[in-house]
């Protein structure tokens, strides 16, 4: 029976050793939650990086979390600490991670970086064409493992491939920048449908490949000489049903079914009626914009004093990759800025801004969409942002507000929010104030529109056209050959 299996860097759990004692916890980020709501529907395995490195557990702990994660049907595919270092936290989060975004000033090209690099690909590639049936189809998710699909096309020429970016693909002049763009390029092109957020990664995409490999492309198929390859825009969706009912069983709730976080929000609004709370969630990340929401925020209390003790903002920070030198400088920097601006705006009955550097459990997490007047999401760049959808999906009273960076892949689907540069901090803060003061009708207007659109392009959706996509490609390439 063909299967369809799914080959990612990180698995929807990863694995938390506490003393000795193996646990696994919900991965953070847009691949995993998203993937994870529908890898349920698939014939096959989920195979990736359990999160741990493997010269730190013991074989009893190894033997103990694989059984647990092939319960969740996944395939963990161990990686040693100098893995880590070299191709994780090395290629791919100061090699392409930055480059990608934007961040060209923060990109090492280092040899023994791309050397791991190959290497844990080749050993993706293994680990998939080892459990792979021929006519079986394989879904490879992002920048982590953009060699594997030449790597599996290469051995087995009759699986058919898919593979999905999703973080931006930069433009030419960026791309270029790489010492290794041609393997790279080469590396993709061994997918048979390649998939993109927006439709401008994948004009880029193009750009790159005609300008560096020279393969001619008409409308959306490139023309290999040995096959032709599907390009095109999958705008990731979320389990906006998930979210809507989870927020929708807090509106019925009586008191005492009420957690104590549900409480404690809702006794900090009581104590005054009409304040406003902003949220803010993202990993810790230098491409989420932190620093420059939270100059915006001061910005806002400083132009507007009227709105000091009424309005506070709420700014989860998930601890992302901290072993990685930027991602250490930028906790340290966002640290400072919540310390100035709540010494600086704050005093014994207001606390600005409410500041967590942690994860929260889902339900915390519809608890903060649920509550929260608007959501600020700003990134400087950013694949997709699943964040803003989900703030959406769980508005069940039609009301709120979002702000978001028109350099947010989600800004080409929202064009209901409040967007925003997310350099310019007078705009940002000028864009608060808008939000807060928006009247309850137009409130409604933009966030019935959105959630319409958000609700009939979820996960499932997108993960359905991604698969009929791929059944698509290989009725073209039976004509194309
Ligand atoms: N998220 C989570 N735990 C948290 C905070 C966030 O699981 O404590 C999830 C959030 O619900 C969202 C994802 O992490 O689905 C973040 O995805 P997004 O596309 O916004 O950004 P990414 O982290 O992928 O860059
Ligand atoms: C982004 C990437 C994902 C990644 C996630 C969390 O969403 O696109 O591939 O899994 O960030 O980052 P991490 O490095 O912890 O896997």
């Amino acid at each position: 029976m063909t299967k369809l299996h799914i080959l990612s860097n990180r698995l929807p759990f990863s694995v938390k050793k506490n003393d000795e004692k193996i646990e696994l916890i919900p991965s953070v980020g847009g691949l995993a939650t998203g993937m994870k709501s529908v890898y349920g529907q698939f014939e096959g395995s989920w195979i990736g990086w359990p999160g741990v490195e493997l010269d730190t557990c013991t074989t009893e702990q190894l033997l103990e979390m694989n059984a647990m994660l092939k319960e969740e049907k996944c395939i963990p595919v161990h990686l040693t600490h100098n893995e880590t270092l070299h191709y994780y936290e090395g290629f791919c989060n100061k090699t392409i991670w930055p480059l990608f975004h934007y961040f060209t000033q923060y990109a090492e090209y280092d040899a023994a970086d791309w050397e791991s690099y190959v290497n844990v690909n080749r050993k993706f590639a293994d680990a998939a064409l080892s459990i792979i049936g021929d006519d079986d189809y394989i879904w490879i998710h992002d920048y982590h493992l953009l060699l594997v699909p030449q790597m599996i096309k290469e051995t087995k020429p009759s699986v058919t491939i898919g593979f999905f970016l999703h973080i931006p693909f930069p433009s030419f002049e960026v791309f270029r920048l790489l010492p290794w763009r041609m393997e790279i390029l080469n590396g993709l092109l061994g997918a048979d449908l390649i998939g993109f957020h927006t439709f401008d990664y994948e004009r880029h995409f193009f750009s790159c490949v005609r300008r560096l490999i020279g393969y001619d492309i008409t409308l959306n198929h490139i023309n290999a000489p040995d096959r032709l390859i599907l390009v095109d825009a999958f705008p990731m969706g979320i389990d906006y049903m998930k979210f809507h009912e989870s927020s929708r069983h807090l509106d019925k709730q009586s008191e005492n079914e009420k957690s104590d976080f549900t409480k404690q929000l809702e006794d900090f609004i009581l104590q005054s009626p009409d304040r406003k709370l902003i949220l803010s969630i993202d990993r810790m990340d230098y491409t989420k914009g932190i620093p420059h929401r939270l100059k915006a925020f001061a910005n806002f209390l400083q132009n507007y004093p009227e709105y000091r003790q009424k309005v506070t903002l709420i700014m989860l920070a998930v601890p992302s990759r901290d072993e990685v030198e930027h991602y250490q400088l930028l906790k340290k920097e966002v640290d400072e800025l919540v310390g100035k601006i709540n010494g600086m705006f704050g005093d014994i009955n207001y606390t600005p801004i409410w500041y967590f550097y942690r994860s929260m459990p889902y339900q915390n997490l519809v608890e903060l969409y649920h509550a929260c007047d608007v959501a600020l999401i700003t990134p400087v760049r950013d694949g997709m942002n699943l964040v803003a959808k989900e703030y959406v999906a769980a508005r069940t009273g039609i009301d709120g507000c979002i702000i978001l960076s028109e350099m947010a892949g989600a800004a080409k689907e929202l064009g209901e929010a409040i967007l925003v540069n997310p350099n310019n901090d007078n705009e940002i803060a000028e864009a608060i104030r808008q939000a807060i003061s928006m009247p309850a009708d137009e409130q409604q207007e933009r966030m019935e529109r959105l959630q319409d659109r958000i609700k009939r392009y979820d996960v499932f959706k997108w993960a359905a056209e991604f698969v009929n996509s791929m059944h698509k490609v290989q009725h073209l390439q039976s004509e194309y050959n």
